[in-house]
């Protein structure tokens, strides 16, 4: 029998004890401004004051990080795309002119394996630059696209959720697939990957536009038969698209009515953007657990719209929200820069996103939104230990802010609005260390 590697991380640490929009700020963390986590084969054993659960493993080797650092879950992003990577800050376009001219384009060449591969180590390094341990992910329509993104994360260890976007009209040619092919491909790729290393499938349907009703019908059997995949998707996002899926889908009372018309909505459900949702959409999605990606940047790059924040998730019946960079519609692969934009487009609806619940919804919101809850998204016993350290005082100007701070709460604000990925000192995964700040750095 092998022994466990244990180690011990040590530095300030921050944990979520409950979801702040249900108790509150204050009650939902808990921290430690000396704290440790033991992590044992890549799972979290014990997280608390340092003193007290270092005692408990004499002699475990420590990786001390000081009171500079804040050792918390490693982000949750919740809604990207891979073969996107290259037409991140494409110029001028709103949502179907930006497909059309941008993003259709770049896809088609990931057809190649050489190039999804070497984009899929691209985006997934980045991913731990930013300290993205998890992330659910678009590939493009070939099989080979997505089996570059998993074998890259089978090799670094990480828990990615991936599909090939299935997509049979409105879209060039080069993209599509059809009912039957994109059943067969998808079924295969389960077959393959899901559930290996920690790989999780979800059945992906561009969005309602790009596929037929036939097409429709095929993802709603095929996620039917295979129940722990995931689902994932785009809606109401802009409101020419509203426009369109109303056109072309003339018996649902609505754009979600769409995908509900074939089972494709409930519990692992995962629907980006969100922005425009009538009254019944909105309680559809909270009575079946189905969950909202929210993607600030994009919404605000592409010029989609304003999330409602607090309508959906800071009221009395809530629905599952996560947040995501949705790259490259969306303009960054930072959760600081994701969480800003969350700050800013809340604020132009007149609320004020509080820093706890942005990190909460970044962390165990996204998990929670992948059906995720206790495998990954905290610092708990049990987790796996994905785990990020974030150097509090990364640059001359955030040192300077820091200055003034007085409590952990404003600390936090002052990350989501001013740190990047030179904040990001270091991302474990399943308790490796893959990124390391300062020897990246010194490595260049
Ligand atoms: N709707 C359908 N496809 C896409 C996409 O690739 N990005 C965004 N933002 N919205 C979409
Ligand atoms: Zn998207």
């Amino acid at each position: 029998m092998t022994t466990p590697h244990t180690f011990a991380l040590r530095g300030r640490t921050l944990a979520f004890r409950d979801d702040p929009f249900r108790v509150g700020p204050d009650a939902a963390v808990e921290t430690c401004d000396d704290g440790a986590v033991v992590i044992a084969d890549g799972r979290i054993l014990e997280v608390g004051q340092a003193s007290n659960v270092l005692a408990r493993h004499p002699g475990v080797e420590v990786d001390s990080y000081g009171p500079d650092a804040l050792i918390m879950a490693g982000f949750v992003d919740s809604h990207a795309h891979y073969p996107q990577l290259e037409i991140i800050g494409s110029y001028g376009e709103q949502l179907l002119e930006w497909l059309e001219k941008y993003t259709f384009p770049t896809e088609i060449k990931y057809s190649d394996p050489q190039y999804a591969r070497a984009g899929a180590e691209t985006y997934l390094d980045g991913c731990l630059a930013n300290g993205v341990t998890t992330a659910s992910v678009f590939s493009a329509t070939y099989p080979a696209s997505v089996e570059a993104l998993f074998e890259g994360a089978l090799e670094r260890g990480m828990r990615i959720v991936s599909g090939k976007n299935m997509m049979d009209r409105n879209c060039p040619e080069a993209l599509r697939d059809t009912a039957r092919s994109g059943y067969d491909q998808s079924k295969a790729l389960i077959e393959k990957w899901h559930g290996r290393g920690r790989i999780v499938y979800a059945v992906t349907p561009r969005f309602a536009v790009t596929s037929t009703f036939e097409q429709m019908e095929a993802m709603g059997a095929l996620w039917r038969e295979h129940p722990t995949t995931l689902m994932q998707t785009h809606m109401s996002e802009n409101l020419a698209e509203i426009a369109w899926v109303a056109e072309l889908y003339p018996d649902a009372p609505d754009y979600l009515g769409a995908y509900e018309a074939y089972g494709l909505i409930g519990e692992g459900a995962n629907f980006g953007h969100c922005i425009h949702l009538t009254e019944r959409e909105i309680a559809r999605l909270r009575e079946t657990g189905s969950a909202i990606s929210h993607c600030p940047t994009s919404n605000a790059f592409i010029g989609s719209g304003l999330f409602d924040m607090k309508g959906l998730r800071d009221c009395d019946s809530p629905v599952r929200v996560g947040l995501a960079t949705d790259i490259g519609g969306g303009s960054s692969m930072s959760m600081f820069d994701t969480m800003k934009a969350a700050y800013e487009i809340a604020q132009l609806r007149g609320y004020s996103l509080h820093p706890v619940k942005a990190f909460w919804l970044a962390t165990m919101g996204s998990a929670a939104a992948l059906r995720m809850e206790g495998k990954v998204g905290n610092l708990a016993a049990g987790h796996e230990a994905d785990v990020m350290v974030i150097d509090l005082n990364s640059t001359p100007l955030i040192r300077r802010r820091m200055r003034e701070v007085d409590s952990l709460f404003e600390a936090l604000f002052v990350q989501m609005i001013l740190a990047d990925d030179r904040a990001i000192r270091a991302t474990y995964v399943a308790g490796k260390k893959l990124h390391d700040r300062d020897q990246s750095n010194a490595d260049r």
